[in-house]
């Protein structure tokens, strides 16, 4: 089966989980893809953002959120008055999943599989054991139904002030750590959606309750 869980080293900071990533065979995804993009900011970080999986430009650049995407994503984050810097960003899927088009070398992103957001959760995990955040925003079906389960629905579940489940390994002593979960949609939702300045809006806003649930 795939699992990156083999890959996960015990005891590693940060900057040791994103060196043992770089070197993941979890799930096929590392064949096609340039490199591993792991999550990137301050490890005493009280917010998570997490998304779905590398794009074209963060696959070649190493660094999530630093496409277009990301442009929405950090407009919004500083219109909710979040500090960038108190957030660490990442993925449910570490490595860029596309299909080529069929004339020409545009890479075409290709949504991942349960499968594969199964096998590199256990990146995702050691990630949020290590920042303890506070909050944690799910960015898109993928980010929900890594953090939520399969039955995630962003349309029902966005915008409320949900609970992180105990994360894979809790032995449930410390499973009540009041982490809290705000879903959203994706930022490349509001790039695809017909009336934009809406989808902008309604992503504002449930950044917003993020923000407020930091207190
Ligand atoms: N979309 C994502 O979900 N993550 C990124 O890092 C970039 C685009």
């Amino acid at each position: 089966a795939y699992d990156a869980g083999p890959h996960v080293p015990d005891g590693a900071d940060l900057a040791a989980l994103a060196a043992a990533a770089a070197d993941c065979r979890g799930c096929p995804l590392y064949r096609e893809a340039t490199q591993t993009v792991f999550g990137s900011g301050d490890v005493a970080a009280r917010m998570v953002l997490v998304g779905e999986q590398p794009g074209d430009q963060e696959d070649r650049q190493g660094r999530p959120f630093v496409g277009p995407a990301g442009k929405v994503l950090m407009r919004a984050v500083d219109e909710a008055g979040i500090d960038p810097a108190q957030t660490y960003i990442t993925n449910a899927v570490k490595h860029f999943k596309f299909e080529r088009a069929e004339r020409g070398k545009r890479r075409i992103h290709k949504a991942p599989s349960l499968r594969e957001v199964s096998a590199c959760r256990p990146w995702l995990v050691a990630e949020l054991r290590l920042v303890d955040p506070e909050v944690v925003v799910a960015l898109g079906a993928t980010a929900g139904k890594a953090l939520l389960g399969p039955s995630f629905r962003v349309t029902q579940q966005r915008g409320a002030l949900l609970r992180l489940p105990p994360l894979d390994g809790d032995d449930g002593a410390d499973s009540g750590s009041g982490c809290r979960l705000v879903a959203t949609i994706h930022p490349s939702a509001v790039l695809r959606a017909d009336d934009r300045e809406a989808a902008y809006q309604g992503l504002l806003s449930d950044l917003r309750v993020a923000a407020k649930a930091l207190g």
